[in-house]
């Protein structure tokens, strides 16, 4: 199985983090990758009972033997990088190499002040963002005024695209945001001090991954955000800025679709949502508490609460499709235990209108709401069970119907965060 593809089939959070690591730990992986957005991320890994959080760093960090990289298509902060490796560090964690793209674009401070400030502006209608400068710096990316990593080893050239990139900047920042400008000297210096850290590790990536491919190691591409935040495939404009689907993994590492084996979505047994933006099965009554509360449903980045919303097979459907998924790995199907019974979204009602696909605008999908069938629950804490067929009955015929609802066969179920914690599910009969 040499290239896997893990993704988040949601809105993220869907425990991406913990199936990547028990992927690196269960298989030789020889690199994990990640290849689209930055430090917006908060993947979790439960390693004997200790908690970790990786956010620009590939989860595959924790487990020695594997290469980590971060490809071109992430946006790089190298402020939260070295702190991220430090805190690891400083945990006593026997730190992955790490590799960093020549091409990944720079996350400088800037591109977080011009985030909140935009925020701010907006007012009402904020999308609800981690805050962290992933807009901006995709942006500028996009307007071809970006900074790659490869520019800070060029004094001279890094001077003039910060100058190019500041020029409109400034002028924002002065006229409509009422704020100082930025000082490009001050910029300079701040991007300047990373060099000597950062030099060490920085690579052609794409050669790398295409060289190890062809020699038959194994790569595994973590991917950050989801399905319904990607910018083309998502819930427009309450998106991230970047493409997590299964097609970006290609332009975000260098590699070609024909490399890819296998595309797992990684799917919680309900859904959640941080930010703004629609959500049809989202609970605002005692259900929707429950989930928050059983679940621990608060973000690993911003500590945000999370909203929280019955399984909605409709986005499982759609995920599938546009990413091409292989499997699902199902997550949190614990935190189910105790509803008499568990309901699952089937289709949405827009306007009188039954939609058993995805609608096509997404004015439609604001007004959707769902339609469910409801399945019987169980009772039983199944945070120790190991076979899948220790599970009640009924959590067992919630997998399957989910599996039939989604159309993409269910390889495994998460019973709890522990790398332990993970059933494997028998090929359905049938
Ligand atoms: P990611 O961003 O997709 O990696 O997911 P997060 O780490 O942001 O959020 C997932 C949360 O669910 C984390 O706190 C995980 O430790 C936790 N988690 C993952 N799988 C399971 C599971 O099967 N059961 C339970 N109870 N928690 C899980
Ligand atoms: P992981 O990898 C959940 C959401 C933000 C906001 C929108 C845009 O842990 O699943 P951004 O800062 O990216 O411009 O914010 O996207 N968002 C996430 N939600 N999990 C994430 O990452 C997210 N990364 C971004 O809350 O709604
Ligand atoms: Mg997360």
């Amino acid at each position: 199985m040499p290239a896997i593809v893990v993704l988040g089939a949601q809105w993220g959070d869907e425990g991406k983090g913990k199936a990547t690591d028990l992927l690196a730990t269960n298989e030789t992986i020889d690199f994990v990758v990640r290849t689209s957005g930055g430090h917006n991320a908060g993947h979790t890994i439960v390693v004997n009972g200790e908690k970790f959080a990786t956010h620009l760093l590939p989860s595959g960090i924790l487990t020695p033997g594997a290469t980590c990289v971060i490809a071109n298509g992430v946006v790089v902060s190298p402020e939260a990088l070295f702190r991220e490796l430090d805190s690891l560090v400083a945990r006593g964690v026997d730190l992955a190499p790490l590799v960093v793209s020549a091409n990944a674009h720079v996350l400088a401070s800037y591109h977080a002040t011009i985030d909140k400030v935009t925020e701010r502006f907006l007012g009402n209608a904020k999308l609800g963002t981690t805050g962290r400068g992933i807009g901006p710096t995709y942006a500028d990316k996009i307007n071809r005024i970006g900074i790659r990593v490869a520019d800070l080893f060029d004094e001279e050239l890094l001077r003039q695209k910060v100058e190019a990139s500041l020029e409109v900047k400034n002028q924002l920042l002065a006229k409509v945001y009422n704020r100082r400008a930025l000082s490009i000297d001050a910029v300079v210096e701040e991007l300047l001090s990373y060099v000597e850290r950062l030099r060490p590790m920085v690579a052609d990536t794409s050669l790398l991954l295409n060289r190890a491919l062809d020699d038959g190691k194994t790569v595994l591409f973590e991917g950050a955000q989801a399905t319904m935040l990607d910018v083309d495939h998502g819930t427009y404009p309450f998106v991230t800025s970047s493409n997590p689907v299964a097609g970006g993994v290609c332009t975000g590492a260098g590699i070609g679709p024909t490399r890819i084996d296998r595309v797992i979505g990684v799917i919680k047994a309900y859904t959640t949502r941080v930010g703004s933006g629609p959500f049809p099965t989202e609970l605002f009554d005692a259900d929707g508490e429950k989930l928050w509360k059983v679940g621990g449903e608060v973000g690993v980045s911003t500590g945000r609460n999370r909203r929280c919303g019955w399984y909605d097979a409709v986005v499982a459907r759609y995920s599938s499709r546009v990413n091409g998924l292989t499997d699902l790995f199902l997550t949190k199907l614990d935190v189910l235990s105790s509803w008499e019974r568990v309901p699952v979204c089937v289709a949405y009602d827009v306007d009188g209108v039954r939609h058993d696909e995805m609608p096509m605008t997404q004015s439609e999908f604001a007004r959707a709401t769902p339609i469910y069938e409801t399945l019987p629950g169980w009772w039983e804490d199944i945070s120790g069970c190991r076979e899948f067929a220790d599970l009640p009955a009924n959590a067992q015929a919630y997998v399957r119907t989910l599996e039939q609802m989604s159309g993409t066969r269910i390889w495994g179920v998460g019973v709890g965060p522990g790398r332990e914690q993970t059933l494997e599910v028998p090929p359905s009969v049938g």
